[in-house]
Formats: C-alpha cells, sequence, structure tokens
C-alpha cells in the first residue's frame, strides 16, 4: 500500500521530568542510538515525510538527528510543553497530507509492520481517528492512559488523573495514532485543557471523534512493542528487550553466545556465523566481527573490524582498528586506531596506538607502541617502549620487515630500525639502525669476584652505624 498521502507528526516537546537527568529522554541511548532516532529513521525508511515538535532542549534533538541520515524531517517548535494535543496543535499549520500519524517520540520498539497495519486499517475503514492499544494488566504500566469502552463509545482516560480507569480497563493506550487531516483541523482547536493538570491531551480526541459520531479505529499491539519511556527504568526495560532482539537476530544466523544476558550489543554491530562471543563482551559503535572468530571475555570492542578466525583474549579494549585474518590479541590488550596483520600475535598487556603490525609480527608481552609501523614477521620483545612523545610532539618509529627487537628497548622516535636487524636486551635506543646490523646500547657489566658479603657489610654500617659497631667488636 502506498502512503504517498500520509505525512507523520513525531512529539519530542516534552520536559522528561520523569527522568531527572539534565538531558532530555530523546537524546539517551537503547543500544548505540538516541531514543529519537528510532521513530524517526522508521519513518524514513517508510518514505513518510515527518514534521518533528521540538522545544525542551530543542537544538540538541536537532544536532542529533542531524547526525542520521533522515532526508525528509522539519521541525516545528512547541514553545511551551502545554501537553501532547497542544503539541499536535502547533504542528497543524504545517501539515497537509489527507491523514496525519501521530507518534509519541518514546516509543522506540514499534515496528514498521505494526504501522502499516495501522494506516491500512485507518485507510480501508474511513475512520477519522485510529490508534494502537496493548493488553496489560500489571499496575506498573499505571502511567499510560487507558481505554474505557461503554457499549459504541470509547475514550482515553489518563490514569494519572483518573485513578479508576485503572481497574476498569486493561486496554491502553500506546501514543501512536492516526487522524484525518479534516478532523483534526475541525476538532484539535475545540479541545479545552485538562483541568487538573492545564494541559490539552491529543487523548481527548479520540472521545471527541466519538461524540461526534465519527468513526474510531484500534489495533491491538504486544505490549512489549509499544512500551514507553517515562524514567531511567522504562529505559532499561526497553533496551532489554532490543538487545534481547538483536542478540536473538544473531544467533539465528549462527553466532554463539555463550551467556547471551551479559553481552552488551548495539544496533549497528554485525556478526558472522561460528564466531564465538564469551560472556562480558561489550560491542559497540560500527563493529564486524567475522567468521569462526572468538572474541574472548569482557572485551570491549568498538567502531573496529575483526576478520575471520581472530581470536581475541579476554579482557582486550579494541577501539577504531582492525584485526587482520586469523590474528591473536590479549589477554589485556588494548588497540587504538591500529592494525593487527595476518596471524600476527599482539599478547598481554601491549597497547598499540596510531600503529600498525604487519603478518605474523609478534609483541607478545608487555609492549607500548605509539605511532609505530612494523613490517612483517618482526619480533619486539618483552618490555618494548617506543617513545614516542617528547613533550611537545610525537614522533615515528618504523620497525622494517623480520627486524627483532630485544627485550626491555625503549626506542626513542624518530627512529628507524631496519630490515632482519637485531638489537640487545636493555637497549635505549637513539639512531637508527641499518638494514641486517646488530645494535646495543647499555654501559658494561663489572664483576668482583667474592665481594658480596663486603657489599652487604658496608651498605649496612651507613645506613645503621650504631648496629654495625658490636659487630666490628666481636669480630
Ligand atoms: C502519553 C498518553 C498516554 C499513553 C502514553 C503512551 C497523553 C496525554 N497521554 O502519556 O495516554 O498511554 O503516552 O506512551 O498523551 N510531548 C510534547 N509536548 C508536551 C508534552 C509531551 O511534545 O507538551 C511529547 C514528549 O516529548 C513525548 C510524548 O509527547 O515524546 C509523550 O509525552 P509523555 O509525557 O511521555 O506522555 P505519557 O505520560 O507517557
Ligand atoms: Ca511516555
Amino acid at each position: 500500500m502506498s502512503f504517498s498521502n500520509v505525512q507523520a507528526v513525531v512529539l519530542a516537546a516534552g520536559k522528561s521530568a520523569r527522568f531527572n537527568t539534565k538531558k532530555t529522554k530523546l537524546c539517551h541511548i537503547i543500544c548505540g542510538q538516541e531514543l529519537i532516532a528510532y521513530p524517526a529513521k522508521l519513518l524514513t525508511k517508510m518514505h513518510i515525510p515527518t514534521i518533528c515538535v521540538v522545544g525542551h532542549q530543542k537544538e540538541d534533538i536537532i544536532a542529533t538527528l542531524a547526525c542520521h541520515d533522515i532526508p525528509n524531517i522539519t521541525y516545528v517548535e512547541q514553545k511551551d510543553a502545554k501537553g501532547t494535543g497542544h503539541a499536535l496543535l502547533c504542528s497543524l499549520p504545517s501539515t497537509s497530507a489527507e491523514h496525519i500519524l501521530v507518534m509519541n517520540g518514546d516509543v522506540p520498539l514499534i515496528t514498521q509492520e505494526l504501522l502499516e497495519t495501522l494506516l491500512e486499517k485507518h485507510m480501508h475503514e474511513e475512520a477519522a481517528a485510529s490508534f494502537i492499544i496493548s493488553h496489560s494488566f500489571s499496575p506498573s504500566s499505571s502511567g499510560y492512559g487507558r481505554v474505557v469502552k461503554h457499549g459504541e463509545s470509547v475514550e482515553i482516560v489518563e490514569t494519572k488523573y483518573n485513578p479508576d480507569a485503572f481497574t476498569e480497563s486493561n486496554f491502553i493506550n500506546a501514543g501512536i495514532y492516526v487522524f484525518k487531516k479534516s478532523f483534526l483541523d475541525q476538532t484539535l482547536t475545540e479541545l479545552a485543557p485538562d483541568p487538573t493538570s492545564g494541559e490539552i491531551f491529543i487523548t481527548d480526541l479520540i472521545g471527541a471523534a466519538n461524540a461526534q459520531g465519527s468513526r474510531v479505529c484500534t489495533i491491538t499491539a504486544p505490549f512489549d512493542t509499544i512500551r514507553g519511556v517515562n524514567n531511567l527504568k522504562d529505559l532499561w526495560a526497553v533496551e532489554h528487550i532490543k538487545r534481547s532482539e538483536l542478540i536473538t537476530h544473531w544467533m539465528n544466523h549462527g553466532v554463539r553466545f555463550i551467556a547471551a544476558q551479559n553481552v552488551y550489543l548495539d544496533l549497528n554491530v554485525t556478526i558472522e556465523n561460528d564466531t564465538v562471543i564469551w560472556p562480558g563482551c561489550i560491542l559497540t559503535g560500527n563493529t564486524h566481527i567475522g567468521h569462526g572468530c572468538s572474541i574472548g571475555a569482557y572485551s570491549c570492542i568498538t567502531d573496529s573490524t575483526i576478520h575471520d578466525g581472530a581470536l581475541i583474549q579476554p579482557h582486550s579494549v579494541i577501539i577504531n582498528s582492525i584485526v587482520h585474518q586469523s590474528a591473536e590479541v590479549g589477554p589485556f590488550a588494548k588497540l587504538r586506531s591500529s592494525s593487527v596483520g595476518e596471524r600476527a600475535i599482539i599478547g598481554n598487556f601491549v597497547e598499540m596506538n596510531r600503529s600498525s603490525a604487519g603478518a605474523r609480527t609478534k609483541a607478545k608481552h608487555l609492549t607500548y607502541m605509539g605511532d609505530t609501523c612494523i613490517g612483517m614477521q618482526a619480533n619486539i620483545g618483552a618490555g618494548t617502549i617506543t617513545c614516542n612523545f617528547d613533550g611537545i610532539s610525537k614522533h615515528k618509529t618504523v620497525i622494517k620487515d623480520r627486524a627483532m627487537i630485544g627485550s626491555n628497548n625503549a626506542l626513542i622516535a624518530p627512529i628507524t630500525i631496519g630490515k632482519n636487524a637485531v638489537t640487545g636486551a636493555g637497549s635505549v635506543l637513539t639512531e637508527d639502525v641499518p638494514d641486517n646490523a646488530f645494535s646495543v646500547s647499555r654501559s658494561p657489566q663489572s664483576t668482583r669476584d667474592n665481594y658480596s658479603e663486603t657489599l652487604r657489610h658496608n651498605t649496612l654500617a651507613k645506613t645503621y652505624p650504631e648496629k654495625s659497631e658490636p659487630q666490628e667488636q666481636a669480630a
């Protein structure tokens, strides 16, 4: 069905008072995407031009949506948050389509299928007003408007102000409606503010349609698809559902989650089959994980690509980096803006920052590589540090193919270690090492035979002169 005669209005001007945070709830994140982006992106996908009503923190909401690819969105301001009906009223002069789909901005789990069903039924039945309802027995859903039916009549009653409605009906209002534009033009300006709150309620349009004898339609949806987000507990519940959906999707594509309840996954993460995700992993941003990988427990991977067969050991942190095929990283490794070559090993307590390691290169223990480009099959000894920062600027280190850096080297950048070069353990290197050379820089060792007792005695005498006196007498 074509929705070319439909325009959408998303209500996003509320104060988010129940969140108790400085930031509007509409900019809080669910699985890596802001709450307000969920309805906005869904409507874009359905090619329905959208008006977003903004007010409280409008700059933040507009800036948030500008970061997403939403071509067909315009903004209308509701200067004072005088209720959902008032928000819709503010948008009315900007609407022109035959049918107006209105959505609360805080229902992120809603699906395209449900919106299509609502629009189709509304048009098919030529209703003046249609809306989504859901069954809920739970007293914890007392924040929702209740749908109260008496014979042919139907109205929505806000339980906040009329607690009796809660016992009268187990159907709640989802906050998603379709109205005929002609009905809104006639009726919306006539709505009186609620006497208790002083707000104009969009929900009063349903009772008004009924009173006029106009047709009102409903469709029923599962509660978990229409949950609203009014406080941080709702946000947690909704994110939990969203995450379960994402994990189920990847399970259906052959990804093994050892403890799915313990994994955090963003919307834009993609994972190929035969990969195992161990407990406690946090996979965020635009991360892609290839086929047959193992992502070790408590690893955090953000905006990175992990190619097929890579082994990420537990507690690794990988940010904006690439790990090539069959490479091994961790445990306790940290990669920032770096690349690890095919079959390379970046081991425990190794940090790479703006650096690359070529195929089969190994840095297995306790190393820092900053602004460093390492060739293929190089070996970086334990404890090696590239000293890239002189306090003012950063400098580059180049370690060429098959070079072998001895343990505990300090490479003072800028510096180049040539192909096949070898450096001695404990060296502090300030100059380039040519291809095939051996370079060592440390003070020579001196040894004095049978000197250890004398050394101990002299040290004791210096530190505790009073204790050393009697010893001399006794001798
Ligand atoms: C609303 C419905 C309730 C329904 C529930 C579903 C009303 C009066 N009540 O209650 O029947 O069960 O949604 O989730 O509509 N907003 C504005 N301007 C305002 C006030 C709110 O733009 O002046 C926006 C908010 O930013 C939010 C949306 O409207 O995105 C809904 O407002 P909210 O306060 O969350 O309404 P509920 O109390 O949840
Ligand atoms: Ca709400």
